[in-house]
């Protein structure tokens, strides 16, 4: 395995750190080390673990040059700029759900805190007071709640504000109405919910369209005195809007567990005696810690060992088994090697085709395609994740689909590039799962483990050819592993395929070319057994 270096840039739990070094990474932990030790640790980093303390942008990026992987041990990625991560070919991944249970019972605390005046009722006996009647508070049962953003820390909330005996309205666009009758809540659009909820508790991510959703605006249309429950981002409220509500008593309280700048420098919410807030806790419990971590650990070695992307956010395909489909993925990346091989002028056209009777998407198999083609055409900085932004760049049309297996390939891929001048047909189908094979070649049945450092060889068909080649890589010293060949009789052309034990070097290739019957040579490198990456 290729030595990778895991840079820990924020604290995460020992246990996930264990688990990678015992897979064989190289984890580095400098989360307690100084900003210099941090930066200069970048150098080499071929990944980093972060959490919401970090900003990795293109300034960032540009001090990582092996950056291949970006892991959030959390599930906010609003301080990764996923643009640039991607069109670098940077892996960004995240562990949804990790700490979901941590950050619902957290918004629980904040919303009672602030209901029962905890925190400042803490801090006044704490000063020596005894003051029982000025900390009078509300009650959450027989209160409606507001929760913008039903995912899965909205719904934990949900439930348990329902076991408080609240009555819980939700705003969702990707809330079905199904699921909102399972979870007992009240589905309705953002400006009612706002305008007729006692709390409203934000558990949405940051973007553009987000940012501010709460505001003087929305403020002004809430129930005076309206409970008001941050623990998602700090940027998701307009905090001098809410401490002008505070003091106006349009607000009733506030709990914040974020902020638009963290830590906070001149938040007028901090130290409010009607707020209660928070140093971002919200995913802070030793429970969390150990899930993110380890769920982040098996994601980095699956990704660093076996080539496994499907923890990957930024992958140009979504929703496909991924797992399931390596075999395929593997293959279509092999193919696109192959092809990669064959060029002589840029790829302008790319077309695959899957034969199959099963419900497998395209999509991913044309990236892991063009990941093999570019890889050849580019360099070794394509893969995955940009591959397919980078055919758009090129210029590449790309086309794929289906169609119904073939009853000796129950799954075929065919595919198709063109330079603008020459067109190559390979196709490649799996004898098992594990045993990906070539097996058409311009139109020629062939057998092909599309293993190693291949010659492709196009010759009329006379005797003696294969002679004459053999004659000559053995002259040169090259060894021949294997020799497939395939057909037209009609054209009487053949192509071979030869799997050589070292690259043909272009003195070769123009000594082969010499001999009257051989028509074209090219040289063809698939890599190992298994690609590292799909
Ligand atoms: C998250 O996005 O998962 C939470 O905000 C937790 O962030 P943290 O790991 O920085 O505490």
């Amino acid at each position: 395995m290729k030595a990778n270096k895991i840079l820990v840039l924020e604290p995460v739990a020992e246990a996930g750190i264990r688990l990678m070094r015992d897979a064989g990474l190289d984890v580095v932990d400098v989360s307690k080390a100084t900003d210099d030790e941090r930066q200069s640790q970048l150098a080499d980093a071929t990944a980093v673990i972060i959490r919401s303390g970090s900003q990795v942008d293109e300034e960032f990026m540009a001090k990582a040059p092996h950056l291949e992987a970006v892991a959030r041990a959390g599930v906010g990625l609003d301080n990764i700029d996923l643009v640039a991560a991607t069109r670098r070919g940077v892996a960004v991944m995240n562990t949804p759900g990790g700490n979901a249970t941590a950050a619902a019972e957290h918004t629980m605390a904040l919303m009672l805190s602030v209901a029962r005046h905890v925190a400042p009722a803490h801090g006044s006996l704490a000063e020596g007071k005894w003051d029982r009647h000025r900390f009078l508070g509300v009650e959450l049962a027989g209160r409606r709640l507001g929760l913008i953003g039903v995912g899965r820390v909205g719904s934990l909330v949900a439930s348990r504000a329902q076991a408080f005996g609240m009555e819980v309205w939700v705003t969702d666009p990707f809330l079905s109405d199904d699921k909102a009758a399972s979870m007992g809540v009240t589905r309705v659009e953002l400006d009612r919910l706002v305008a007729e909820c006692d709390v409203l508790s934000l558990h949405l991510p940051l973007t553009e369209e987000t940012k501010q959703l709460i505001n003087a605006e929305s403020i002004a249309r809430m129930k005076p005195g309206t409970i008001l429950v941050n623990c998602a981002r700090g940027g998701l409220i307009d905090e001098d809007a809410v401490a002008a509500a505070l003091e106006s008593g349009q607000l009733g309280g506030v709990a914040v567990d974020v902020f638009p700048q963290e830590p906070p420098k001149s938040s007028p919410l901090l130290g409010h005696p009607r707020v209660s807030h928070t140093p971002h806790l919200g995913a802070s419990t030793q429970e969390a810690k150990e899930n993110v971590s380890l769920t982040l650990a098996r994601a980095l070695v699956a990704l660093f060992r076996d080539g496994d992307f499907s923890s990957v956010v930024n992958l140009p395909f979504g929703g496909a088994d991924l797992r399931k489909m390596a075999p395929l993925l593997d293959l279509a990346q092999r193919l696109g090697r192959f092809q990669g091989g064959l060029l002589l002028g840029a790829p302008q056209r790319v077309e695959l085709e899957l034969a199959t009777d099963d419900s497998e998407d395209p999509a991913p198999l044309a990236s892991a395609f063009l990941t093999g083609l570019l890889e050849v055409v580019c360099g070794p900085e394509v893969n995955a994740v940009n591959a397919q932004l980078k055919a758009e760049e090129m210029g590449i049309t790309l086309s794929h689909g289906r169609r119904p297996g073939e009853p000796d390939f129950p799954r075929l891929l065919s595919t198709r590039v063109s330079d603008g001048t020459h067109m190559h047909g390979v196709d490649g189908g799996l004898l098992a799962p594990h045993t990906p094979r070539i097996v058409r070649v311009d139109g020629q049945w062939m057998d092909v483990e599309p293993v190693g450092d291949l010659m492709v060889l196009w010759n009329q068909d006379r005797p003696g050819v294969l002679g004459k080649v053999a004659t000559l890589l053995g002259s040169r010293n090259i060894n021949v592993g294997e020799l497939r060949m395939g057909r037209d009789p009609q054209a009487s052309q053949a192509i071979s395929v030869w799997q050589v034990d070292q690259p043909i070097e272009l003195e070769v290739k123009l000594a082969l070319k010499e001999i009257a019957e051989v028509e074209d040579v090219r040289q063809v490198r698939l890599g190992a057994k298994r690609s590292r990456r799909v």
